[in-house]
């Protein structure tokens, strides 16, 4: 009897240990699994970044770019899908111009392989982009999972992305139609410290012509102009570039146009911070849809408590980021795709 108690407890303590071992190993490969995607990810995205610091902010931009259209399901980064209703992909659409960082996804896709899909890639890749830019500052969990779409078109695009010269009730409008307050706007719109804009996108701000200007300091929409002109020959291109935030142009270009440096870190070129309010308080930014937020109350009054409080925005930021990667994929048809150019089958 005792030889068999101490055989059956012998046996039960085996079983235990070996289911131990089982859950140990279970948690150990889902630990590594975690690290593994989200680990490649992060790799890739700061190899990238330091390789060209420009693919940071178009990172940032693809999530805003990929979300809002059909909800996040990769739908941005096809170039060719059956489904497109006849206007092309998502790329053509002219509110998508400069879309950029389509490579870095497609190099982070071909690590990951067949599993993980591109929409999942974008929204990992746009929220290390984030903290990579914000040295560390602004970090948030992301559930991944998502399938990929098969609907692509840029006539949606155009319907569905706010537009550069949009009035503040538009905006508001827009992000309203997705359930986004009015303060996710401005909390939002901070990505716009980091990055660029064609002339194309702000050219109304240049304008003398009463019927399109909004309020610019006169000293920076001079000296902003004098260097549009410089930079198409530089760039070559009758549809240079500039910089959205004037924290990231030389002490020459700052000084003319008398921008106020109080609360900014102008060594800190191209970090991702809360720079864009204090320069749109000085109605020194880039966009008409920028400057908008100064025209109302409540989005004005954001706009002021945001520049004035850092680790707020971060923390704003990073929350606003999370749920605008949760929107949820529209559709019927889902898949993880092989290429995150392209549907699985053309057929
Ligand atoms: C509120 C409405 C918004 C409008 C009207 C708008 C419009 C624009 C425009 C016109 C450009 C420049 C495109 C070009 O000419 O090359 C741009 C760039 C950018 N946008 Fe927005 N945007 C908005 C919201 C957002 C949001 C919510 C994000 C956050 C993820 C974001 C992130 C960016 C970034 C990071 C860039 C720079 C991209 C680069 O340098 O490659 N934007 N946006």
């Amino acid at each position: 009897m005792a030889m068999k108690a101490t055989h059956a407890g012998a046996v039960a303590g085996a079983v235990v240990v070996c289911l131990c071992a089982v859950v140990a190993v279970q948690v150990q490969a889902a630990v590594a699994g975690g690290d593994g995607v989200e680990g490649t990810v992060r790799t890739l995205v700061e190899a990238a970044i330091k390789g060209d610091p420009r693919l940071g902010p178009a990172l940032l931009r693809l999530v805003f770019h990929d979300c809002w259209v059909n909800g996040c399901d990769g739908s941005v980064l096809l170039d060719t899908t059956p489904f497109n209703g006849s206007s092309g992909t998502e790329k053509a659409a002219g509110r998508n111009i400069g879309l950029a960082g389509f490579e870095v996804i497609d190099t982070i896709k071909a690590k990951l392989g067949d599993t993980v899909s591109c929409a999942d890639i974008v929204v990992l890749a746009g929220r290390d982009a984030a903290a990579v830019m914000s040295r560390g500052k602004i970090n948030y969990t992301v559930v991944t999972g998502r399938r990929d779409g098969v609907v692509s078109s840029a006539a949606a695009a155009a319907a569905t992305l706010p537009d550069s010269v949009f009035k503040i009730g538009q905006l508001k409008d827009n992000f309203a139609a997705k359930n986004f307050t009015a303060e996710e706007l401005v909390v939002l719109s901070g990505a716009h410290a980091v990055g660029v804009s064609h002339l194309s996108s702000f050219q109304d701000r240049l304008s003398s012509s009463r019927s399109v200007s909004t309020p610019i300091t006169a000293a920076y929409k001079a000296a902003l102009g004098k260097d549009v002109e410089a930079q198409k020959a530089v760039q070559n291109t009758t549809d240079p570039t500039e910089p959205f935030n004037i924290r990231d142009m030389d002490a020459g270009f700052r000084n003319a146009s008398g921008f106020d440096a109080a609360g900014v870190d102008t060594a800190a070129v191209g970090v991702l911070d809360n720079s864009f309010y204090l320069a749109n308080t000085q109605n020194m930014v880039l966009l008409r849809s920028d400057w908008e937020l100064l025209n109302a109350t409540d989005t004005r009054r954001k706009v002021s408590v945001l520049g004035g409080n850092a680790t707020r925005w971060e923390m704003e930021f990073a929350a606003a980021m999370a749920k605008l990667s949760n929107l949820p994929a529209e559709g019927t048809r889902f898949e993880v795709r092989k290429s995150c150019r392209s549907i699985n089958n053309l057929n």
